[in-house]
């Protein structure tokens, strides 16, 4: 067996990719590309568990592995999910793996059925919404990949993955997969720079997240505009729009920037309209670098597919392994 510890981690090609998620995430899967061998996946079966239009997804997750290759994810640990169907026929698997009751805990689960409930015509909720977390299991398991990293409204996620892989193992009598942990980012919660009390996210709408390819101007307007005093913070702490922009200048590694302008609020002489401005040039530099790449990237986008097709048949291999040896360890028929 190699000796690097591997990694996995998924992503759902719903909504764009904005700063939050990629300082929450990607930004951090590409930094640990250099230490593991990572497989980073687009999770298009787990975007079905909510309401999705079928002539929209296949693009959807085309245009996010496109976006996750212009932040600097290699080519070969990124692959669409659907390209490596042994997932699913894991999730078959370790369902029977999964308690019923642990499922029906599960936050995110809880979150999204009310949230289909209040915003949907009908109140259907389907069963695969329910079930998502063992399939987001079989993502892990499926590489026996020692470290998920995630944001910490996944935490629960992967406390889930560890206890049916130990009932397995337990049923089995076998060591057989790696227990994962997660692996928490160092940024993992950018705040709405038009709400800081709430997470910079895509499903808020358009005001509630910047784009990291957004043009450069769109990006300025965004970041004046942040909401830096509501009026109600005590005396004596930071307002939450103000620490969220010093996160984010720390976070575009403006280390510099960052202590001259805190010591500034320190000393009660900081103008907002400064620290503005250097978080702007800070997310406009980053954004800057990721639009070349793209640009170059969407000038061959058949070239592009091919690449990541290839990509997905050869991590199709390390799937398709354990696969057979969990089919044998449980009683199945392997097919020839
Ligand atoms: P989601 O946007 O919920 O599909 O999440 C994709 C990944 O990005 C997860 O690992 C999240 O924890 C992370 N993420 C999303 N939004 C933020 C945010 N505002 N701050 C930090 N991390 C985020
Ligand atoms: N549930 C994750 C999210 O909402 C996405 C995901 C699917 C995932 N499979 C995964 C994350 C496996 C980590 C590992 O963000």
């Amino acid at each position: 067996m190699e000796s690097k510890k591997r990694i996995l981690s998924g992503i759902q090609p719903t909504g764009n990719l904005h700063f939050g998620r990629y300082f929450g995430a990607v930004s951090n899967w590409v930094n640990l590309q250099e230490t593991y061998h990572c497989f980073y996946c687009v999770v298009d079966y787990h975007a079905m568990t909510m309401p999705f239009v079928p002539a929209k997804l296949r693009e959807n997750s085309w245009e996010l592995a496109i976006n996750l290759l212009a932040a600097g994810i290699n080519p070969e640990n990124l692959f669409i999910q659907s390209m490596v169907p042994e997932h699913t026929e894991l999730s078959w698997i370790m369902n029977c793996y999964a308690s019923y009751g642990q499922l029906s805990r599960m936050t995110q689960f809880k979150d999204k059925s009310a949230q289909a409930q209040e915003s949907g015509s009908d109140d259907f909720i389907s069963a695969a919404l329910f079930d998502y977390p063992v399939l987001q299991a079989a993502d892990i398991l499926i590489y026996k990949a020692h470290y998920v990293p995630v944001g910490k409204d996944q935490e629960q996620h992967v406390e889930f993955t560890r206890n049916i892989a130990q009932r397995f193992n337990n049923q089995t009598g076998k060591e057989y997969f790696v227990l994962p942990e997660a692996l928490f980012t160092e940024f993992p919660k950018i705040m709405s720079t038009a709400d800081p009390t709430r997470k910079m996210s895509a499903s808020l709408g358009e005001k509630h997240n910047i784009d990291v390819f957004a043009d450069p101007e769109r990006i300025r307007k965004q970041v004046r505009s942040a909401v830096t005093d509501t009026g109600d913070t005590p005396a004596g702490t930071m307002s939450p729009g103000v620490e969220n922009l010093f996160t984010l200048l720390n976070a575009c590694k403006k280390q510099e920037a960052h202590d001259s302008l805190m010591a500034d609020y320190n000393a009660g002489t900081l103008k907002y309209v400064d620290l503005k401005e250097a978080v702007a040039d800070a997310l406009v530099g980053i954004s800057e670098q990721l639009r070349e790449r793209k640009k170059e990237l969407t000038s061959d986008r058949k070239a592009v597919k091919e690449q990541l097709k290839a990509s997905g048949a050869a991590i199709r291999e390390h799937a398709r392994l354990t696969l057979r040896e969990v089919k044998e360890l449980v009683g199945l028929v392997n097919p020839r």
